[in-house]
């Protein structure tokens, strides 16, 4: 018995937990093969971030937001290392929940299942409603038109009355709405059915899921495809280049024309279009072989996503003013707009197509979700309910109808924006705990089977990299550091500023940590990297998220960390 927050389950009793019948973890049916799994990361991924905040990442940082995308996609890559490792050495279900249970103990743990509530179940509200913004225009297109006031979220329409905003649609469904005493019903209903049949499928089971899942990857990739060749067709035929290097307010060309700080104002929008690799690692228990397959899913889906979104945005930038993104929600049918490409079939297809890849990415997270929350209720910080599993369709029943409900009930109060930036925020927080969870993990041999992590030693290349960043940047920009603590009333930048600042204190720290445990470099740079892209997030992001972080300590203290099977066993 251990009353420590840091109390820390042992490896091999969680390996033998997910393989026993009694826990749940022999219930799930093993049916997921490689290819599944790259498609299931596909799935997760590829979707409202390329077809709708692709638009406004574009808006802020230009052309220049490819570096954003390579700098993200790095990050992650190092990320999906960290998580191939721990999954192939703790296959079961569980995700970074899993994996801090057994290096950082049960605190983290309980934070870290607390953060991914965020990225599956708050992700899939803002891909709801993305989902029913491409639903609602392809209804538009069959001339079909349903009330302003069934298609937006109260939220949006009500910040457009009280802002006195121009966008006529969300003006209208305040003006039409019904009143029942003084509430107006305002309610986005498309996000509200999708979320219901998505609930309703994870329900029946994941090899129906699997099928579908994978008919619709095979769908949006086809699409994806066909608007870089023929959006790249037209930038190159047309001669389209100087939209590489647009005029900025300035009168300058450049291919980052409102600078790295513009590019840099896009990162929740490029993170979460990332996020999805780590929902492979959730599918343990139903992959297989999830030693060797979990890993190769991961790495596998996430060059292939780079690849798009560097070709993707290549070709709207080219083909389009990066300017005339503004409050554009579905870029990749606009390019194709009359007053731009003007190729109206592509326009319809592009519709259908994002309808079927935010589909796919709910499926993915709506699994996700109630597969952790059954891993927090078999070490007893959730209660026993949520590992129930459906005895016919041997999904977990009880989970999924709670996660339907927790993705649902939100999309009746808040807006987009508010669970994009949310989602981004707490993912990125989770990985970077993933990453350093990594570092507490003994060594392992390359015999002992499953994924191997290549070990590199930080021990000089990591504080020679952070010296070497330092002079460089001070060669080029020589007040880049003085400016950071440079603090005026009203800045702009504080927040950015001292986010930086930690920033750099930890490379520093981390780069004499790595001097003396000669840590490996991998982690060290999956953390590095995600900690970079925090220091993008706006004060505003960072208090919500705080107090989602109070919120559920509050409840680990008064429930978890009692009922925590660790607190009544001895294992
Ligand atoms: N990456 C996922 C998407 O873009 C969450 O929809």
């Amino acid at each position: 018995m251990s009353n420590s927050f840091f109390r820390r389950k042992n490896i091999s009793s969680i390996v033998a937990e997910g393989a026993d019948d009694t826990h749940g973890g022999g219930g799930l049916k093993r049916v997921l093969t490689v290819k599944d799994l790259t498609f299931f990361g596909i799935a997760a991924i590829l979707g409202a971030g390329s077809f709708s905040s692709l638009g406004g990442a574009i808006f802020n940082g230009g052309p220049g937001v490819i570096v954003l995308f390579i700098i993200t996609g790095i990050a992650c890559g190092f990320t999906a290392l960290c998580y191939s490792d721990f999954a192939s050495r703790i296959p079961v279900a569980g995700s970074a929940y899993t994996y801090a249970y057994a290096s950082f103990g049960e605190l983290l743990a309980w934070i870290i299942g607390w953060a991914l509530i965020m990225e599956y179940s708050i992700g899939n509200i803002y891909v709801s409603f993305s989902w029913s913004d491409y639903f609602t225009s392809f209804l538009d297109k069959l001339n079909i038109h349903l009330p302003e006031y069934l298609i937006t979220s109260y939220m949006e329409a009500k910040h457009a009355v009280e802002s006195s905003g121009t966008n006529q649609e969300l003006i209208a469904a305040w003006n039409n709405a019904p009143v029942l005493g003084n509430l107006k019903i305002i309610f986005d209903l498309p996000a509200l059915v999708i979320n219901f049949l998505i609930t309703y499928l994870v329900y029946r089971g994941v090899k129906e899921s699997r099928n579908f899942s994978n008919l619709m990857v095979y769908l949006k990739l086809g699409v994806v495809f066909l608007i870089i060749i023929i959006g790249g067709y037209f930038v190159l035929s047309n001669g389209l280049f100087s939209n590489w290097t647009p005029v900025n307010d300035e009168g300058v060309k450049s291919f980052m024309p409102n600078g790295f700080s513009g590019v840099m104002a896009a990162v929740a929008g490029v993170f979460f279009a990332y996020i999805g690799f780590d929902a492979v690692s959730v599918l343990a228990e139903e992959s297989k072989n999830p030693q060797r397959d979990l890993p190769r899913g991961m790495i596998f889906s996430l060059v292939i996503c780079t690849i798009i979104y560097i070709l993707l945005t290549l070709v709207l930038t080219g083909a389009v003013h990066y300017k005339k993104f503004d409050g554009i929600g579905d870029p990749l049918a606009f390019i194709f707009e009359k007053q731009n490409l003007n190729i109206g079939w592509m326009q319809f297809l592009v519709a259908i197509c994002a309808v079927v890849a935010m589909t796919s990415v709910l499926l993915v997270f709506q699994m996700g979700q109630p597969r952790i929350w059954m891993s927090m209720s078999r070490d007893g910080l959730l209660p026993e309910k949520f590992q129930e599993i459906h005895p016919k369709y041997k999904t977990p029943s009880f989970s999924t109808l709670v996660t339907g409900l927790v993705v649902g009930i939100p999309i009746l109060f808040t807006d987009k924006t508010f669970v994009l930036d949310f989602t981004s925020i707490a993912t990125l927080f989770a990985f970077v705990l993933v990453c350093g969870g990594v570092l507490l993990l003994p060594k392992k041999s390359k015999g002992q089977g499953g994924f191997y992590l290549p070990f590199i030693s930080s021990k000089y290349i990591f504080p020679l990299m952070i010296i070497v960043s330092i002079g460089l940047l001070t060669y080029f920009s020589n007040n880049y550091f003085s400016s950071l603590f440079n603090f005026s009333a009203g800045d702009v930048n504080y927040t950015y500023n001292i986010s930086t600042i930690i920033f750099w204190f930890i490379c520093i720290l981390m780069s004499v940590g790595s001097f003396i445990k000669e840590w490996s470099l991998i982690p060290v740079m999956g953390l590095v990297t995600c900690l970079y892209l925090l220091t993008g997030m706006t004060a505003a992001n960072w208090i919500w998220f705080a107090a989602w972080l109070v919120i559920g300590l509050v409840i680990y203290l008064f429930y978890g960390y009692k009922k925590s099977k660790l607190s009544t066993s001895t294992k």
